[in-house]
């Protein structure tokens, strides 16, 4: 695809008050990343001038698009003197004599589903789609198969309201057709709205074509409510993890397992059920156990879980970490934490065991601290590490020990336990049973 042919403006100035939500609709996410995020890195594909439309939250939708992309255009809508789709598409200007139009809500769209908006030489081409629900949807009237006009759901007439053919809100106009038509969008509707659907009937009065363009809702479904985001989401999915098993992915029963956009798999790995894997996470020739958590790490040659929890920014590479294990912020190299631990803020180097029932005390209520713990060690189960800490290589920490002190020395042993007393017939004066 030659980038350098197209144009593209995606809508984003809009309240979207049907999400409820004090966030602006394009921020919300889908498999990990805003919806607008997915636009803009579909757009990037076929566009190398890419303009997005701001106004509600202006500055929050910038700065979390600038996180990702510097290259894209921000123009902002004067949205109280001309609201609407129409309106946000006054004063835009654009590189490329064909501009593609999107919607801001449409994360699912992909640049190989654009692909029919950039083959035809048509001045105005439009999606529609058919579906059972078309509630919301502009309807597209159509006459002797020609499309006449776009109806807005709140302007339909009853019979309107029964066409099940719908705008699917992305179109390609040439440069000349929105310098002619955007200035002369008037609000005479129900929303007292610009709408950009309104050039498809002025076009057509005087004679042009618009091509219509058959689309699927897999990719081009509007995302207007909480309960279109999770429709949306499961979509992205399902589409993710099918590529990851494309890929040489094994994941068992893959419907109760959630993968964020954003993480990657190398070598072979297997994924059993319930696992969520987010952010940045790299899983690498592992094993990652049912109902496991893995956010934003790298798991490296090891198996996880089940019911194991990875915090961000955790390294686990040749080890073992087993049920109820929690990792934050922590490298554990050739280590083995097999089960009910707390590990944050810590190094845990090779041939290491970390007793049940360990947790590192990394934080005072202040402050947080590190814990150092060296090769061969050999933590007992129980024991607490009070941060910050350093234990050499080759140490014991007997069970139950509270290690307080800065460091432990190779080749020690940290025993803080009371010494045992037994008290013989105690029980049965206790409960007075003899
Ligand atoms: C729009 C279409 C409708 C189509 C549907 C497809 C219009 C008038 N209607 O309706 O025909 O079936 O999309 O999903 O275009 N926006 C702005 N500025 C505004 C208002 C909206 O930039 O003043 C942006 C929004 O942020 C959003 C997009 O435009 O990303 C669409 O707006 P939305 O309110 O969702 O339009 P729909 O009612 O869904
Ligand atoms: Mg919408």
């Amino acid at each position: 695809m030659n980038k350098n042919k197209i144009s593209i403006v995606i809508l984003a100035a809009g309240k979207g008050s049907r999400m409820k939500s004090a966030k602006a609709k394009v921020l919300h996410k889908v498999c990990g990343k805003e919806m607008l995020y997915h636009i803009i890195k579909a757009s990037r594909k076929i566009s190398d001038d890419i303009t997005v439309v701001l106004a509600h939250q202006k500055e929050a939708v910038m700065e979390s698009m600038r996180a990702y992309f510097s290259d894209i255009n921000f123009a902002i809508q004067d949205d109280v003197n001309f609201p609407g789709t129409g309106g946000a598409m006054k004063n835009i200007s654009v590189r490329h004599e064909k501009v593609l139009v999107l919607n801001g809500d449409m994360p699912l769209v992909t640049s190989e589903a654009l692909s029919g908006f950039l083959e035809s030489d048509s001045e105005i081409i439009m999606s529609i789609f058919k579906l059972q629900n078309p509630n919301g949807y502009g309807r597209v009237i159509i006459k002797n198969g020609d499309v006449k006009k776009i109806v807005e759901h709140k302007d339909a007439s009853i019979a309107e309201l029964e066409i099940t053919t719908v705008n699917a809100g992305v179109y390609a106009f040439s440069k000349d057709i929105l310098e002619k038509y955007v200035p002369q969008l008037k609000n005479d509707n129900a929303q007292k709205e610009y709408y950009l659907t309104d050039i498809i009937s002025m076009a057509r009065a005087e004679g042009l074509n618009v091509s219509p363009l058959l689309v699927d809702e897999e990719h081009f479904k509007g995302v207007n409510s909480k309960k279109d985001l999770a429709d949306a989401e499961e979509i992205m999915q399902n589409r993710i993890k099918r590529a990851f098993m494309e890929s040489g992915v094994s994941m068992q029963l893959p419907s109760t397992i959630y993968i964020e956009e954003g993480v990657v798999f190398e070598g072979e790995c297997i994924v059993e059920n319930g696992c969520r894997i987010t952010g940045n996470s790299r899983i690498i020739n592992s094993h990652i156990k049912a109902h496991s958590v893995i956010e934003d790490s790298i798991v490296k040659n090891s198996d996880v879980g089940p019911l194991a929890h990875l915090r961000p920014a955790s390294h686990i590479e040749d080890t073992h970490i087993g049920n109820f294990v929690e990792v934050k912020k922590s490298t554990l190299k050739g280590a083995k934490a097999g089960h009910l631990s707390y590990i944050g803020d810590a190094t845990v180097d090779k041939g290491t065991n970390i007793g049940a029932g360990v947790i590192t005390c990394n934080y005072d209520g202040i402050n947080k601290y590190k814990t150092t713990i060296g090769k061969n060690v050999f933590i007992g189960s129980d024991s607490q590490l009070i941060a910050p800490i350093t234990v050499q290589d080759n140490v014991m920490v007997a069970a139950g020990t509270t290690v307080r002190s800065g460091t432990i020395n190779s080749g020690e042993l940290a025993v803080s336990s009371a010494k045992q007393r037994v008290i013989k017939d105690f029980y049965y004066k206790f409960f007075s049973k003899k």
